[in-house]
């Protein structure tokens, strides 16, 4: 079982009021704990199975019973990707729970779709925005919000730019499992690159920014967006809406892009503006092995 996180880490975990993290990673696969129920990720019908046996295993010796496992294969091409399936359990429970985060609520879908609605390789990303106590955070490709949460929590005003109006109300409804809901908190289901020079144009401006877009992505006019091509625009984009000591994350989940190549993005884009700036890697994550996850860089503007 030497894939599988050490149950230290797992009181660790318990003790800050953590119930979400990933509990073994392979090149075919990965298990996640999301509260009392577990979900598989795999790329061969074969990983899976072993993977669900290996579950069974690691949880009987952790003393860690699940009451529901899902199952979730991993296709190649993002339009065959499905939410996943029950594997063991009572199928008859809802598919939505609430999971933990530093003591920080979160609600999860199981039924919602591929994604369940918390990113868990972002933690430490949502810890810095907390510490950071934003005073006005712009959260773009918000999703669920989760990082509008943890600035509410810090007392900051949000505003989370989604094309999805679905994953915005669910964002909606995080602010209120945290009784952080107010008119503080704004929502906008709109492109981010047409939110953005609008942005900029009134005049607002945020001393947190989140870019976190996805790998490939299609506007509502059919125009296509890839991070590779276009993560510069958008940064130079965001940097007109930054306060002068603004903290802007850049995080991506494509595998071409590493810490190095954001590096060396942010730089170019802070000369063109005559920004000053330096750079902060993302903190580590105990639960995913060196360089799994979203590759991500903070940019701290002063
Ligand atoms: C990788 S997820 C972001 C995860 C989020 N940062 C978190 O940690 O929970 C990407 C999100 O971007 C949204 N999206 C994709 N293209 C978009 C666009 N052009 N403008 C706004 N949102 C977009 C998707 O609907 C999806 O919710």
């Amino acid at each position: 079982m030497t894939d599988w996180i050490p149950f230290g880490l797992v009181r660790d975990f318990a003790a800050e009021k953590t119930d979400a993290y990933r509990l073994c990673m392979r090149s075919d696969g990965w298990v996640e704990r999301y509260g009392a129920d577990a979900l598989i990720s795999y790329k061969t019908e074969t990983a899976g199975d072993q993977l669900a046996c290996e579950l069974g295993e690691w949880s009987r010796l952790a003393h860690e019973p699940f009451a529901r496992v899902f199952g979730r294969f991993l296709p190649r091409q993002n339009s065959e990707r499905h939410a996943p399936r029950i594997i063991s359990g009572d199928a008859r429970l809802p598919l939505d729970r609430t999971v933990l985060e530093r003591g920080v609520s979160y609600a999860v879908d199981f039924g919602a779709g591929y994604s369940v609605g918390l990113f868990l390789d972002q933690r430490e990303n949502r810890q810095f925005v907390r510490r950071s106590a934003p005073r006005r955070l712009l959260n773009c490709f918000a999703y669920t919000c989760s990082f509008s949460v943890v600035a509410a929590l810090a007392g900051g005003a949000t505003l989370s730019i989604d094309l999805s109006r679905k994953s915005l109300e669910r964002g909606r409804d995080n602010l209120l499992l945290n009784d952080v809901a107010s008119d503080q908190h704004r929502f906008i289901a709109d492109d981010v690159l047409r939110v953005l020079p609008r942005l900029a144009r009134k005049g607002e401006t945020f001393d947190c920014i989140i870019l976190d877009p996805p790998t490939f992505s299609r506007s509502r006019t059919g125009k296509a967006w890839q991070v590779e091509h276009d993560f510069e625009d958008l940064l130079l984009a965001a940097l007109e809406v930054a306060t002068r000591d603004a903290r802007i994350l850049l995080s991506t989940n494509c595998t071409r892009l590493d810490e190095r190549a954001l590096e060396v993005m942010a730089r170019y884009c802070l000369k063109a503006t005559r920004r000053a700036g330096k750079f902060q890697p993302a903190m580590r994550l105990p639960d995913f092995p060196h360089g799994e996850g979203a590759r991500s860089l903070w940019v701290l503007l002063r």
